[in-house]
This record gives C-alpha cells, sequence and structure tokens, in this order.
C-alpha cells in the first residue's frame, strides 16, 4: 500500500526545498512526467477492481491536485524572484549625471553656407534647389555649352552608365543647371541663389571630387551688370563683415554669360596669412556674367523682354578663407577633433539680425 501521506509530505518538501525553476522542474518530471511518481500511480488504477478503483482514485487524484498546486504557488514565488532579480541588475540610476559626450558642431562649410543664404534673402533672393544627378540639357546643352565643345571636357565629368535610351546621366558639375530649372519653370522676374553640392574629377590640394557652390540668378526687363557688381560688392562686404572690399572684374568667358567676368577682392597676402579688404594682392572669389541670349532661348524666355546676371562661387574655398582653414582635404576628413575646432554651435544660426558668425 503507498503511503499517500508520507508521498504528498515528501513532494511538498521537494517542492518547498526548489530554489529556482530549474530545480522546480526537475520535481515536477518526477512526481508528474510521463515515468513520474503520481503519473505510474495513475496507471495502476486500470489494473485495479472498482472497489479498489473507487478507495484509490480519489486518493491518488488529490494527491496530484495537492502535488500541481504546491508547484503553481512555488513557481509564482520563483517568478517574483527572477523577475526582481533582474529588476535590481538593471536598474538605471536616473539621479547620476549622464556622461560628458563628444559635442557636435555645424561644419564651416554648412555655416557659410547659412551664412550666404541670410545675406542673399535679406536682399530678397529665395532658395531654388535642383537635383546632383542631372542631364546632359540640363547641365551643358541648355547653358550654351555646343555639342563637343572643349568646356565640357574641362569640366572633368562623372558619368553614369547608358540607361536603357543611351541616355548617360551625370553628376553635376556646377550649380548653374538650377537656372535653367528654374527659367523653365517659372515666369520672370526671378531673384534665386541655389546652394549646393557640385562634382568633379578632381583632387588635390586645392580640389575635392565634391564640393559646394552657389549660384545666383537674377532676370527682370532692366536689369545691367551694375546691378551685378551692387549685389556681388554688397554680398563680399556683408559676407567678410567689412565695411567695403575693393573687387575687380576681368574679361572671363563662360558659355552661359555674355559678358563674362571673373571677380577678384583686395588682399593682403603678406606675412603668411590672408586679409580681405587691404593690401596690394587679389584674390579670385567668384564667376559672374550676364545670362547669354541662348540660354534664355533654350528656357523659352525671350531675351529680347528680359536679361539678367548669374554669378557661381565655390563654398568651400570661401569657408576656408573666412575662417582660416589651411587644407581643404581637411573639410572631408570627418575627424570630429577638427569639427571641434573649427565647428560652429548648431544654436547660433546666422542671421543679420543677431550677426553672422
Ligand atoms: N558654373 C561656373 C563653374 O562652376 C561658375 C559660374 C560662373 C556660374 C559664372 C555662373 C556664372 O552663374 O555666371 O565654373
Amino acid at each position: 500500500m503507498v503511503d499517500f501521506v508520507a508521498l504528498q509530505a515528501d513532494l511538498t518538501a521537494q517542492i518547498e526545498a526548489a530554489e529556482d525553476l530549474a530545480s522546480l522542474e526537475a520535481v515536477r518530471v518526477a512526481a508528474l512526467g510521463k515515468q513520474g511518481a503520481i503519473s505510474t500511480l495513475l496507471k495502476t488504477l486500470g489494473g485495479l477492481s472498482p472497489d479498489e478503483r473507487r478507495e484509490q482514485g480519489p486518493l491518488i487524484n488529490g494527491l496530484r491536485d495537492a502535488v500541481q498546486s504546491a508547484i503553481a504557488a512555488r513557481k509564482t514565488i520563483l517568478d517574483e524572484a527572477v523577475l526582481a532579480a533582474r529588476l535590481r541588475a538593471e536598474a538605471v540610476d536616473l539621479t547620476l549625471p549622464a556622461p560628458p559626450r563628444r559635442k557636435g558642431g555645424v561644419h564651416p562649410t554648412m555655416q557659410v553656407m547659412d551664412e550666404m543664404i541670410a545675406i542673399f534673402a535679406e536682399m530678397g533672393f529665395r532658395v531654388a534647389e535642383g537635383p546632383d544627378i542631372e542631364d546632359d540639357f540640363h547641365n551643358f546643352t541648355a547653358l550654351n555649352f555646343p555639342p563637343k565643345h572643349p568646356a565640357r571636357e574641362t569640366h572633368d565629368t562623372f558619368f553614369f552608365a547608358p540607361d536603357e535610351t543611351g541616355e548617360r546621366k551625370l553628376l553635376r558639375t556646377h550649380t548653374s543647371p538650377v537656372q535653367v530649372r528654374t527659367l523653365m519653370s517659372q515666369a520672370p522676374p526671378i531673384r534665386i541663389i541655389s546652394p549646393g553640392r557640385t562634382y568633379r574629377i578632381d583632387s588635390d590640394q586645392t580640389h575635392t571630387p565634391m564640393f559646394h557652390q552657389i549660384e545666383g540668378l537674377v532676370i527682370d526687363r532692366e536689369i545691367h551688370m551694375g546691378h551685378l557688381k551692387w549685389t556681388l560688392e554688397t554680398f563680399v562686404a556683408r559676407f567678410f563683415e567689412t565695411e567695403g572690399v575693393t573687387m575687380r572684374f576681368r574679361p572671363h568667358h563662360f558659355p552661359f554669360t555674355e559678358p563674362s567676368a571673373e571677380a577678384d577682392v583686395q588682399c593682403d597676402r603678406s606675412g603668411g596669412e590672408m586679409k580681405i579688404g587691404q593690401g596690394s594682392d587679389w584674390l579670385e572669389i567668384l564667376g559672374c556674367g550676364m545670362v547669354h541670349p541662348n540660354v534664355l532661348r533654350s528656357c523659352g524666355v525671350d531675351p529680347d523682354l528680359y536679361q539678367g546676371f548669374a554669378f557661381g562661387m565655390g563654398v568651400d574655398r570661401l569657408a576656408m578663407l573666412k575662417y582660416g582653414v589651411p587644407d581643404l582635404r581637411d573639410m572631408f576628413e570627418s575627424d570630429v577633433r577638427w569639427l571641434s575646432h573649427y565647428g560652429f554651435s548648431a544654436f547660433a544660426a546666422p542671421g543679420q539680425a543677431h550677426g553672422l558668425s
């Protein structure tokens, strides 16, 4: 005869003694698993006489129920202990100060871009944008680069593989295609600047394959070179934060302007440091001119009614000049130590009211 009382006491003691979920599971398998003590007892019921079964059945079932609920109760306790231990281990002390993190900064190129936008915005220019991936029409043809003209080659263009139609897309070599897109999508008067990334196969101390330009375009009925000169002189004085800067306009050639000029600012290179607005040297900072009638025609604007000026300048170069960065390539190294030295606070966006830099 099985001593149910002793068996229950023994199993209950084992359950109470289980220190963790694994040992509790071992007790459960030993009692209620397929080969377990209680399961074996339950299997004997079939071989008993009806009278014995009537007597043994409730005892065995009672034992099973008691052991099951003892296991469930113990499991609740152990589960709670596991959770408590985990919460203790993963606790975050919110009263601790956050560890100091390296501060981010605004890159000089982006800072200068924002400064330029602030200056031109105050003069009534709107920002226009275009895609980095351009086609031949917008980057060259509509800008009056004749087919096979050597000027196309001087741009050292990054071309994509031809698509199914045979067209070769390219990475824009200048921001001038935005002139075309603007002229084709809106009617004059137009007064826009277009900042953005540009690309050429070129890499040395003063060139990087990706660089930044700002393009300007003004189109109306009576725009002339005097407007161009005033706009650029005003911009340069504000940009370099000086009273006035002497500029020099030298004749040049660009396919998309006629006449064309390169503009230099007066500077002083003596003493190893570049000073803008004084001295007897000149520094080239931008290209400009009166928009070529062919460009206006290509874009559906009547050159007998409208004319205007355009200009383009390298943002990275002007950032280096203004903030004394010696090597262009460092501008693209992504070195956080460099950025923490040359970078700007993200909370001091340039504006005319509270200063540019
Ligand atoms: N697109 C020229 C370049 O990248 C720069 C330029 C020169 C733009 C004269 C102009 C301009 O709009 O009038 O070399």
